[in-house]
């Protein structure tokens, strides 16, 4: 199992100056090999340290102290390889709440891109099927899957826009250029009480996409949101927002199979 090794770092906020200052930097080390030393800029861990148990304290031959501990799921995760733009965490936190999918949820999702929405899901969910046209994102994909050790993700080599195979859907979500011409695929395939949830970059795909459902006589519009992150700065008393952030990524909506 890959470790993860923490450094806690040491800040001082100065009042006099207004400004923090690092006295010790927070290093996060990802170990994926315990077969062999692991050098730091901190110098180097011992393999025989490297095979402490978790939350134990071990040094490297500069004597600078590292927490160690078992990599779980978001550690691996955050490692993934990515070809196109992810969907960030949050609105994959935001997908999970708001449809109830669980342990006896069937999925359906394209296009896969690096297959981070698929991979999340299929934590959840009891099967995701995820439908991808690009050759090239399926391969990243498969290794994705593999790294993850993910066994309820089928990949599907074909377009959104051609078909859904699948029947009985407990949700299908879509993160694709054109999601309005996926509507009628996902009404077959959901099954009542089932979602669909489409996630587009742009409010003029969004409108698209929403503006296509009163024709569809067993979808109802539920919502259509953007989610705002904003991390602070926690300094002393200099208490604030970031002044740098992502502002914007994407507007998720929601439909429902009646
Ligand atoms: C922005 S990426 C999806 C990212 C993905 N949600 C993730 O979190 O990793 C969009 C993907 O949709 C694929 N795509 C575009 N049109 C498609 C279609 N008609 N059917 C299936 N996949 C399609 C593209 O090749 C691309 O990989």
């Amino acid at each position: 199992m890959p470790k993860i090794l923490i450094r806690k770092g040491k800040k001082q906020y100065f009042e006099d100056i207004d400004r923090e200052v690092t006295l010790a930097k927070q290093r996060t080390f990802y170990i994926s090999d315990l077969s062999k030393d692991f050098s730091t800029d901190q110098g180097i861990i011992k393999k025989t340290d490297l095979e402490k148990k978790d939350g134990s304290v071990i040094k490297t031959n500069k004597d600078k102290e590292f927490n160690i501990f078992t990599a779980n799921f978001i550690d691996e995760y955050r490692r993934i390889k990515r070809l196109p733009q992810i969907i960030p965490l949050k609105d994959i936190g935001f997908i999970i709440s708001q449809t109830g999918i669980g342990k006896d949820s069937i999925i359906v999702d394209g296009g896969t891109g690096s297959g981070a929405l698929s991979i999340f899901l299929a934590r959840f969910a009891k099967t995701v099927t995820t439908y991808e046209i690009n050759k090239e994102h399926i391969a990243i994909v498969q290794e994705n899957i593999k790294d993850l050790k993910i066994k309820n993700l089928k990949l599907k080599n074909k377009s959104l826009y051609d078909g859904i195979d699948e029947k009985n859907v407990d949700l299908v979500t879509l993160d694709i250029p054109e999601p309005w011409l996926v509507v009628s695929h996902a009404e077959k395939a959901l099954k009542p009480g089932g979602f669909l949830v489409s996630y587009s970059p742009t409010i003029t795909q969004t409108a698209d996409f929403v503006n296509a459902l009163p024709e569809h006589k067993n979808l109802v519009h539920i919502k259509t949101i953007e989610l705002m992150e904003r991390e602070w700065q926690v300094e002393g008393r200099k208490v604030r927002p970031k002044s740098k952030q992502i502002i914007h990524s994407g507007f998720l909506s929601f439909v429902r199979r009646i």
